[in-house]
């Protein structure tokens, strides 16, 4: 199974979501059944590592974004994952922009995390890195939930 997380510019959101779910999984061990990506809708900052304050956030964790790279979001990446998770309502909308036919398997990370909020806090412009890391907490342990329910009602090799 492919989980393709999807923010701006890929070097704050997704990639903290990549790094902290691949960790959950692999907690989980699960990491050889699920793999996971992540990509921006904006070529910003292409080739970049993720942002200081997300490193910063994901060494106190004890988490590693090693090879974390950004880069744009493909019409492949779309084809290719099982399970496309936006950061916010406006990534989202990029993501259908790309191609409508995809809408089935888009989801807003916070849809699985027990909150009101839609939107994933960018900390690009405020800095509130903090923010952000709770809501990708949240939704990211509930998206776990939910894969490991899809993973054991697949039927058996
Ligand atoms: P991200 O945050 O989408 O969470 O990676 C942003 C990164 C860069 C920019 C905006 C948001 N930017 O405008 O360069």
């Amino acid at each position: 199974m492919r989980v393709l997380f999807v923010c701006l510019g890929n070097i704050c959101r997704s990639p903290l979501a990549e790094g902290l779910f691949r960790e959950l999984l692999r907690k989980a061990g699960l990491s050889d059944r699920v793999e996971v990506d992540s990509a921006g809708t904006a070529d910003y900052h292409q080739g970049a590592p993720p942002h200081p304050g997300i490193r910063r956030l994901a060494q106190e964790k004890g988490f590693s974004l090693d090879g974390q790279r950004a880069r744009r979001l493909t019409l492949q990446d779309l084809e290719e994952a099982d399970l496309i998770v936006a950061m916010d309502r406006s990534n989202r909308e990029e993501v259908f922009a790309l191609n409508p036919q995809v809408e089935p398997k888009v989801r807003l990370l916070l849809e699985f995390a027990d909150t009101r909020e839609l939107d994933v806090h960018d900390p690009y412009y405020t800095g509130d890195f903090t923010r952000t890391y709770r809501q990708v907490e949240a939704g990211c342990r509930g998206l776990l939930t939910h894969i490991r329910r899809q993973l054991s009602a697949e039927p058996s090799p």
